[in-house]
Protein backbone atom coordinates (compact mmCIF):
# COMPACT_ATOMS: atom_id res chain seq x y z
CA UNK A 1 0.00 0.00 0.00
CA UNK A 2 1.61 3.51 -1.14
CA UNK A 3 0.86 6.51 1.44
CA UNK A 4 -1.79 7.86 -1.22
CA UNK A 5 -3.54 4.68 -0.98
CA UNK A 6 -4.44 4.78 2.77
CA UNK A 7 -7.53 5.13 3.77
CA UNK A 8 -8.54 8.80 4.29
CA UNK A 9 -10.68 8.35 6.96
CA UNK A 10 -10.69 6.37 9.74
CA UNK A 11 -13.65 3.66 10.36
CA UNK A 12 -15.41 4.49 13.89
CA UNK A 13 -13.91 2.65 16.83
CA UNK A 14 -17.23 2.46 19.13
CA UNK A 15 -15.09 1.63 22.44
CA UNK A 16 -14.08 4.90 22.52
CA UNK A 17 -17.19 6.56 21.71
CA UNK A 18 -18.87 4.27 24.71
CA UNK A 19 -15.89 5.72 27.07
CA UNK A 20 -18.10 8.40 27.47
CA UNK A 21 -21.00 6.38 28.48
CA UNK A 22 -18.47 4.08 31.06
CA UNK A 23 -17.64 7.77 32.40
CA UNK A 24 -20.79 8.99 33.14
CA UNK A 25 -21.68 6.05 35.32
CA UNK A 26 -18.28 6.01 36.93
CA UNK A 27 -18.75 9.49 37.92
CA UNK A 28 -22.34 9.15 39.08
CA UNK A 29 -21.62 6.11 41.05
CA UNK A 30 -18.48 7.21 42.60
CA UNK A 31 -20.31 10.08 44.57
CA UNK A 32 -21.97 7.19 46.54
CA UNK A 33 -18.45 5.19 47.28
CA UNK A 34 -19.05 3.73 50.74
CA UNK A 35 -22.28 5.13 51.44
CA UNK A 36 -23.60 1.36 51.85
CA UNK A 37 -26.37 2.07 49.37
CA UNK A 38 -26.32 -0.80 46.25
CA UNK A 39 -29.40 0.58 45.55
CA UNK A 40 -29.01 4.39 44.99
CA UNK A 41 -25.49 4.10 43.54
CA UNK A 42 -26.99 1.18 40.71
CA UNK A 43 -29.75 3.87 40.19
CA UNK A 44 -27.10 6.71 39.41
CA UNK A 45 -25.07 4.57 37.29
CA UNK A 46 -28.15 3.14 35.55
CA UNK A 47 -29.72 6.42 34.87
CA UNK A 48 -26.37 7.83 34.06
CA UNK A 49 -25.54 5.26 31.64
CA UNK A 50 -28.74 5.70 29.32
CA UNK A 51 -28.91 9.08 28.88
CA UNK A 52 -25.30 9.01 27.82
CA UNK A 53 -25.99 5.24 25.11
CA UNK A 54 -28.73 7.44 23.86
CA UNK A 55 -26.82 10.14 22.82
CA UNK A 56 -24.28 7.60 20.27
CA UNK A 57 -24.86 6.90 16.71
CA UNK A 58 -26.20 3.48 16.89
CA UNK A 59 -28.99 1.26 16.36
CA UNK A 60 -28.34 -0.87 19.84
CA UNK A 61 -30.32 -3.63 21.67
CA UNK A 62 -29.71 -4.55 25.19
CA UNK A 63 -29.02 -8.14 25.64
CA UNK A 64 -27.49 -8.35 29.05
CA UNK A 65 -28.90 -5.57 31.50
CA UNK A 66 -30.45 -5.04 34.68
CA UNK A 67 -33.08 -7.66 34.13
CA UNK A 68 -36.45 -8.43 32.41
CA UNK A 69 -38.62 -5.35 31.03
CA UNK A 70 -41.30 -5.92 34.10
CA UNK A 71 -38.27 -5.51 36.80
CA UNK A 72 -36.06 -3.03 35.39
CA UNK A 73 -37.28 0.45 34.58
CA UNK A 74 -33.91 1.11 32.24
CA UNK A 75 -31.63 -1.14 30.33
CA UNK A 76 -33.24 -3.93 30.68
CA UNK A 77 -33.11 -6.81 28.72
CA UNK A 78 -34.66 -5.69 24.86
CA UNK A 79 -34.53 -1.98 25.57
CA UNK A 80 -33.71 -0.30 22.24
CA UNK A 81 -30.42 1.93 23.03
CA UNK A 82 -28.95 4.28 21.00
CA UNK A 83 -29.27 7.67 18.79
CA UNK A 84 -30.03 5.79 15.53
CA UNK A 85 -27.70 3.44 13.64
CA UNK A 86 -25.91 1.90 11.47
CA UNK A 87 -24.70 -0.01 12.79
CA UNK A 88 -27.28 -2.24 14.06
CA UNK A 89 -25.25 -3.98 17.71
CA UNK A 90 -25.96 -5.97 20.62
CA UNK A 91 -25.24 -4.44 24.43
CA UNK A 92 -24.52 -5.66 27.32
CA UNK A 93 -24.50 -2.88 30.30
CA UNK A 94 -22.74 -3.54 33.41
CA UNK A 95 -22.91 0.10 34.92
CA UNK A 96 -21.21 -1.45 38.13
CA UNK A 97 -18.95 -4.35 38.11
CA UNK A 98 -18.94 -4.83 41.68
CA UNK A 99 -21.65 -2.82 43.68
CA UNK A 100 -20.81 -4.14 47.00
CA UNK A 101 -17.54 -3.20 46.32
CA UNK A 102 -19.22 0.70 45.92
CA UNK A 103 -21.41 0.09 48.76
CA UNK A 104 -18.49 -0.39 50.85
CA UNK A 105 -15.90 2.14 49.48
CA UNK A 106 -13.27 -1.03 48.15
CA UNK A 107 -11.22 -1.23 44.92
CA UNK A 108 -11.94 -2.96 41.69
CA UNK A 109 -15.58 -1.66 40.82
CA UNK A 110 -15.76 -0.47 36.93
CA UNK A 111 -18.51 0.50 34.88
CA UNK A 112 -18.57 -2.01 31.53
CA UNK A 113 -20.20 -1.56 28.16
CA UNK A 114 -19.80 -4.12 25.32
CA UNK A 115 -20.88 -3.84 21.92
CA UNK A 116 -20.78 -6.85 19.17
CA UNK A 117 -22.64 -7.56 16.57
CA UNK A 118 -26.30 -8.55 16.67
CA UNK A 119 -26.85 -12.22 17.97
CA UNK A 120 -23.46 -13.27 18.89
CA UNK A 121 -23.35 -12.91 22.88
CA UNK A 122 -24.64 -16.20 24.60
CA UNK A 123 -27.70 -15.46 26.28
CA UNK A 124 -29.13 -17.07 29.81
CA UNK A 125 -31.04 -16.58 32.54
CA UNK A 126 -29.41 -19.56 34.38
CA UNK A 127 -26.76 -17.36 37.38
CA UNK A 128 -23.76 -18.85 37.61
CA UNK A 129 -20.67 -20.43 35.44
CA UNK A 130 -17.38 -22.13 36.22
CA UNK A 131 -14.82 -20.43 34.28
CA UNK A 132 -11.37 -20.47 32.94
CA UNK A 133 -9.35 -17.46 31.27
CA UNK A 134 -6.02 -16.95 30.20
CA UNK A 135 -4.22 -14.94 27.76
CA UNK A 136 -2.82 -14.88 24.50
CA UNK A 137 0.19 -16.56 25.63
CA UNK A 138 -1.71 -19.92 27.17
CA UNK A 139 -4.30 -19.85 24.36
CA UNK A 140 -5.36 -23.84 23.76
CA UNK A 141 -3.76 -24.49 27.24
CA UNK A 142 -7.43 -25.28 29.25
CA UNK A 143 -9.24 -27.83 29.32
CA UNK A 144 -11.86 -26.96 32.09
CA UNK A 145 -13.11 -30.49 32.76
CA UNK A 146 -9.23 -31.48 33.39
CA UNK A 147 -8.01 -30.59 37.01
CA UNK A 148 -7.32 -27.09 38.09
CA UNK A 149 -3.98 -28.37 39.15
CA UNK A 150 -3.27 -30.08 35.11
CA UNK A 151 -4.56 -26.64 33.77
CA UNK A 152 -2.18 -24.73 35.91
CA UNK A 153 0.61 -26.68 34.76
CA UNK A 154 -0.04 -26.42 31.33
CA UNK A 155 -0.73 -23.19 31.55
CA UNK A 156 2.57 -22.47 32.61
CA UNK A 157 4.08 -24.35 29.92
CA UNK A 158 2.58 -22.59 27.88
CA UNK A 159 3.84 -19.22 29.48
CA UNK A 160 7.42 -20.93 29.30
CA UNK A 161 7.12 -20.11 33.03
CA UNK A 162 7.16 -21.79 36.61
CA UNK A 163 3.82 -23.14 37.93
CA UNK A 164 4.53 -21.26 41.24
CA UNK A 165 5.50 -18.00 39.16
CA UNK A 166 1.48 -17.99 38.18
CA UNK A 167 -0.79 -15.62 39.48
CA UNK A 168 -4.39 -17.03 39.77
CA UNK A 169 -7.45 -14.84 40.75
CA UNK A 170 -10.68 -16.78 42.34
CA UNK A 171 -13.89 -15.23 43.73
CA UNK A 172 -13.15 -15.74 47.95
CA UNK A 173 -16.00 -17.55 48.29
CA UNK A 174 -16.71 -20.94 50.10
CA UNK A 175 -18.20 -22.69 47.41
CA UNK A 176 -14.08 -22.42 45.88
CA UNK A 177 -12.32 -24.29 49.05
CA UNK A 178 -11.28 -26.98 47.36
CA UNK A 179 -10.56 -24.89 44.06
CA UNK A 180 -8.49 -22.93 46.39
CA UNK A 181 -6.45 -26.06 47.90
CA UNK A 182 -5.69 -27.12 44.07
CA UNK A 183 -3.93 -24.37 43.24
CA UNK A 184 -2.28 -24.23 46.35
CA UNK A 185 -0.96 -27.51 46.00
CA UNK A 186 0.80 -26.54 42.59
CA UNK A 187 2.46 -23.61 44.01
CA UNK A 188 1.03 -21.21 41.92
CA UNK A 189 0.24 -17.94 43.75
CA UNK A 190 -3.22 -16.50 44.22
CA UNK A 191 -5.36 -13.04 44.10
CA UNK A 192 -8.27 -13.70 46.01
CA UNK A 193 -10.98 -11.27 45.23
CA UNK A 194 -14.13 -9.84 47.13
CA UNK A 195 -15.99 -8.91 44.05
CA UNK A 196 -15.57 -7.96 40.48
CA UNK A 197 -14.93 -11.35 38.00
CA UNK A 198 -15.15 -9.41 34.96
CA UNK A 199 -12.26 -7.39 35.58
CA UNK A 200 -10.31 -10.45 36.70
CA UNK A 201 -10.96 -11.62 33.69
CA UNK A 202 -9.84 -9.12 31.86
CA UNK A 203 -6.72 -8.68 34.35
CA UNK A 204 -6.26 -12.74 33.27
CA UNK A 205 -6.23 -12.35 29.67
CA UNK A 206 -4.00 -8.61 29.69
CA UNK A 207 -1.19 -10.99 30.73
CA UNK A 208 1.51 -8.22 29.70
CA UNK A 209 0.29 -5.83 31.88
CA UNK A 210 -1.06 -7.30 34.52
CA UNK A 211 0.59 -9.72 37.81
CA UNK A 212 -2.24 -12.03 36.64
CA UNK A 213 -2.07 -14.76 34.21
CA UNK A 214 -5.39 -16.85 35.27
CA UNK A 215 -9.08 -16.25 36.31
CA UNK A 216 -10.53 -19.63 38.10
CA UNK A 217 -14.15 -20.04 39.65
CA UNK A 218 -17.30 -19.72 39.36
CA UNK A 219 -19.19 -16.32 39.07
CA UNK A 220 -22.15 -14.46 37.28
CA UNK A 221 -23.21 -16.30 33.95
CA UNK A 222 -23.45 -12.61 32.37
CA UNK A 223 -20.17 -11.45 34.14
CA UNK A 224 -18.87 -14.76 31.89
CA UNK A 225 -20.16 -13.48 28.92
CA UNK A 226 -18.94 -9.81 29.25
CA UNK A 227 -15.58 -10.95 30.25
CA UNK A 228 -15.56 -13.60 27.10
CA UNK A 229 -15.76 -10.98 24.97
CA UNK A 230 -12.81 -8.96 26.15
CA UNK A 231 -10.91 -12.36 26.25
CA UNK A 232 -11.69 -12.62 22.40
CA UNK A 233 -10.73 -8.61 21.88
CA UNK A 234 -7.73 -9.15 23.38
CA UNK A 235 -6.98 -13.24 21.61
CA UNK A 236 -6.84 -14.90 25.16
CA UNK A 237 -8.47 -17.88 25.61
CA UNK A 238 -11.50 -19.00 27.90
CA UNK A 239 -13.78 -22.13 28.70
CA UNK A 240 -17.10 -22.14 31.04
CA UNK A 241 -20.19 -24.41 32.16
CA UNK A 242 -23.05 -23.61 33.80
CA UNK A 243 -23.10 -24.15 37.56
CA UNK A 244 -27.36 -24.59 38.24
CA UNK A 245 -28.02 -24.78 41.76
CA UNK A 246 -31.05 -26.16 41.57
CA UNK A 247 -33.38 -28.56 39.66
CA UNK A 248 -35.24 -25.68 38.64
CA UNK A 249 -32.04 -23.96 36.73
CA UNK A 250 -31.26 -27.05 35.10
CA UNK A 251 -34.38 -27.46 33.23
CA UNK A 252 -34.50 -24.07 32.94
CA UNK A 253 -31.10 -24.19 30.71
CA UNK A 254 -32.63 -27.26 28.63
CA UNK A 255 -35.41 -24.65 28.27
CA UNK A 256 -32.72 -22.46 26.68
CA UNK A 257 -31.36 -24.86 24.67
CA UNK A 258 -28.35 -25.34 26.59
CA UNK A 259 -26.94 -28.68 28.10
CA UNK A 260 -26.13 -28.49 31.77
CA UNK A 261 -22.63 -30.24 31.02
CA UNK A 262 -21.78 -28.30 27.88
CA UNK A 263 -18.25 -26.66 27.39
CA UNK A 264 -18.90 -23.31 26.56
CA UNK A 265 -15.87 -22.48 24.38
CA UNK A 266 -15.20 -18.68 24.15
CA UNK A 267 -16.86 -18.65 20.65
CA UNK A 268 -19.56 -20.07 22.13
CA UNK A 269 -20.03 -17.09 25.03
CA UNK A 270 -18.73 -14.33 22.26
CA UNK A 271 -18.70 -15.25 18.16
CA UNK A 272 -18.55 -11.74 17.67
CA UNK A 273 -15.74 -10.18 14.83
CA UNK A 274 -16.14 -6.95 15.82
CA UNK A 275 -16.29 -6.41 19.93
CA UNK A 276 -15.75 -3.03 21.40
CA UNK A 277 -15.63 -3.06 24.75
CA UNK A 278 -15.08 0.03 27.32
CA UNK A 279 -14.44 0.64 31.44
CA UNK A 280 -14.23 3.48 33.40
CA UNK A 281 -12.55 2.43 37.08
CA UNK A 282 -15.11 3.87 39.83
CA UNK A 283 -12.75 2.47 42.70
CA UNK A 284 -9.03 2.46 42.31
CA UNK A 285 -7.91 -1.16 40.33
CA UNK A 286 -4.88 -2.87 39.04
CA UNK A 287 -5.77 -1.84 35.49
CA UNK A 288 -7.70 1.89 36.25
CA UNK A 289 -7.86 4.36 38.65
CA UNK A 290 -11.20 5.43 40.30
CA UNK A 291 -12.67 8.75 39.60
CA UNK A 292 -11.39 11.50 41.23
CA UNK A 293 -13.55 14.24 42.03
CA UNK A 294 -11.82 17.69 42.31
CA UNK A 295 -13.76 21.52 42.97
CA UNK A 296 -12.76 22.43 39.31
CA UNK A 297 -12.90 19.04 37.43
CA UNK A 298 -13.81 15.48 37.83
CA UNK A 299 -10.80 12.96 36.14
CA UNK A 300 -11.82 9.52 35.22
CA UNK A 301 -9.51 6.71 33.75
CA UNK A 302 -10.71 4.51 31.24
CA UNK A 303 -9.92 1.12 29.23
CA UNK A 304 -11.17 0.89 25.68
CA UNK A 305 -10.54 -2.04 23.82
CA UNK A 306 -11.80 -3.15 20.23
CA UNK A 307 -10.78 -6.93 18.41
CA UNK A 308 -10.87 -5.85 14.73
CA UNK A 309 -7.83 -3.31 15.28
CA UNK A 310 -6.42 -5.51 18.91
CA UNK A 311 -5.85 -1.70 20.02
CA UNK A 312 -6.37 -1.11 23.79
CA UNK A 313 -6.47 2.91 25.34
CA UNK A 314 -5.80 4.02 28.33
CA UNK A 315 -7.95 6.74 28.51
CA UNK A 316 -7.30 9.70 31.06
CA UNK A 317 -10.25 12.21 31.16
CA UNK A 318 -10.50 15.61 32.82
CA UNK A 319 -14.07 16.50 32.93
CA UNK A 320 -14.39 20.60 33.09
CA UNK A 321 -17.41 21.08 36.60
CA UNK A 322 -18.57 24.03 34.85
CA UNK A 323 -19.04 22.11 31.53
CA UNK A 324 -21.01 19.30 33.33
CA UNK A 325 -22.86 21.69 35.49
CA UNK A 326 -23.83 23.88 32.00
CA UNK A 327 -24.50 20.73 30.23
CA UNK A 328 -27.07 19.74 32.96
CA UNK A 329 -25.01 16.31 33.87
CA UNK A 330 -26.45 16.91 37.57
CA UNK A 331 -25.61 12.95 38.03
CA UNK A 332 -22.21 13.38 38.34
CA UNK A 333 -22.09 16.52 40.60
CA UNK A 334 -24.69 16.24 43.14
CA UNK A 335 -26.12 14.59 45.77
CA UNK A 336 -27.99 11.93 44.24
CA UNK A 337 -30.16 12.21 47.21
CA UNK A 338 -30.76 16.12 46.08
CA UNK A 339 -31.61 14.61 42.76
CA UNK A 340 -33.85 11.88 43.85
CA UNK A 341 -35.90 14.74 45.36
CA UNK A 342 -36.47 16.36 42.41
P1 LIG B 1 -22.63 -7.26 41.10
O1 LIG B 1 -21.89 -6.04 40.73
O2 LIG B 1 -23.83 -7.48 40.23
O3 LIG B 1 -22.94 -7.25 42.57
O4 LIG B 1 -21.68 -8.52 40.81
C1 LIG B 1 -20.48 -8.66 41.51
C2 LIG B 1 -19.92 -10.08 41.34
O5 LIG B 1 -18.83 -10.21 42.24
C3 LIG B 1 -19.47 -10.45 39.95
O6 LIG B 1 -18.25 -9.91 39.59
C4 LIG B 1 -19.44 -11.95 40.05
O7 LIG B 1 -19.49 -12.58 38.79
C5 LIG B 1 -20.65 -12.26 40.88
O8 LIG B 1 -20.91 -11.05 41.63
C6 LIG B 1 -20.45 -13.39 41.86
O9 LIG B 1 -21.65 -13.69 42.47
P2 LIG B 1 -21.77 -14.06 44.03
O10 LIG B 1 -21.41 -12.81 44.80
O11 LIG B 1 -23.19 -14.44 44.22
O12 LIG B 1 -20.81 -15.16 44.30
Amino acid sequence: MTYSEEPETLDRNLAIEMVRVTEAAAMAAGRVLGWDEKELADGVAVEAMRRALNGVAIEGEVVIGEGEKDEAPMLYIGEKVGAGGPPRVDIAVDPIEGTTLVAHGMPGAVSVITVAEPGTMLRTHVAYMEKIAVGPGARGAIDITRPPGENLHRIAEALGTPTRDLTVVVLDRPRHTDLLAEIRATGARLRLIPHGDVLGTIMSAMEDFTEVQVLMGIGGATEGVVGACAVRALDGDMQARFWPRDDAEVRLLREEGYEPNQILTVDDLCSSQDISLALTGISDSDLVRGVQYGPRHIRTHSLAMRSRSHSLRWISTVHDVSWLRASGRRLALEDPRVHAER
